[in-house]
């Protein structure tokens, strides 16, 4: 097999999506925000369609390809957020860009008449946790690298390809000695093989609706000075 890790580009967004899709079905994240008797895989089609359409212009989102097959198949999928100083407001261009994300999200409701099970209070929950931990955790005033997406097809983990996704990234970091971030929505074995790519568990972060609560682990990578 011989991969390849490269810029996402229109063709690839169904690939990347099926990809998306198969890697999270049985994630605990995505079991607690979506309620799987009104899931629409279409319409979570058209959101990822919509954030892969945002991310080719605002994000560092890349696919890994084998190359050996004869139409070379998508393997894996990673969306990466630059470093932002938090004290300095987004530019007009990426407000303008979340503008027409939102815009999409919307077209979408009306196209698929709802959120196609999303929960959408159980998203705002998870977003409250989020900026209360980075208020907490986040401490370098120059921003992070954010990982918000890693996915590898079912067949394909466990053989190289998160790593080489892993990396195209956090090599940039290291050159540049920006620290990098993700959320875990799976303790095991999920830390353990962020631990080995050099990210440290900073924080359980609970996301509790009334009886129903999922754990994200704050995980933050150093980087690295040869
Ligand atoms: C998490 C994920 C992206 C990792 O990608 P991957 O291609 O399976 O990982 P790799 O094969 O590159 O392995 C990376 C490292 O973790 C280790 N590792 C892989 N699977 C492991 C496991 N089950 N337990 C412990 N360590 C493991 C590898 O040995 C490797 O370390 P090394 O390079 O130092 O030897 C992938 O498994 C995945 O998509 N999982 C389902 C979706 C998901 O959970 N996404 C992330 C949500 S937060």
């Amino acid at each position: 097999m011989a991969v390849e890790v490269v810029s996402l580009t229109e063709a690839d967004i169904p690939g990347a999506i099926q990809v998306i899709q198969q890697a999270f079905a049985d994630d605990p994240y995505f079991k607690w925000v979506f309620d799987a008797r009104s899931f629409n895989t279409q319409r979570n089609y058209g959101s990822l369609a919509a954030r892969c359409r945002w991310g080719i212009n605002n994000a560092i989102f890349q696919v890994a390809k084998d190359t050996s097959a004869a139409s070379p198949a998508i393997l894996g999928v990673s969306c990466w957020l630059a470093p932002h100083p938090p004290t300095q407001p987004a530019s007009w261009y990426s407000w303008y860009q979340s503008w027409v994300l939102s815009f999409q999200q919307l077209f979408n409701n009306i196209r698929y008449r709802g959120h196609g099970g999303l929960r959408t209070h159980r998203y705002w929950i998870w977003k409250e946790r989020q900026q209360e931990a980075q208020a907490q955790i986040w401490d370098d005033p120059r921003g992070y690298y954010f990982c918000n997406i890693v996915a590898v097809s079912p067949e394909a983990q466990g053989k190289g390809v998160g790593r080489m996704l892993f990396e195209a990234v956090t090599k940039r970091a290291d050159a540049e000695g920006v620290k990098c971030y993700l959320e875990s929505s799976k303790s095991v074995p999920n830390v353990q093989i962020y631990e080995r790519m050099g990210f440290e568990m900073r924080k359980e972060m609970e996301c509790r609706d009334g009886e129903d609560a999922c754990m994200l682990y704050c995980m933050v990578r150093n980087p690295k000075t040869e």
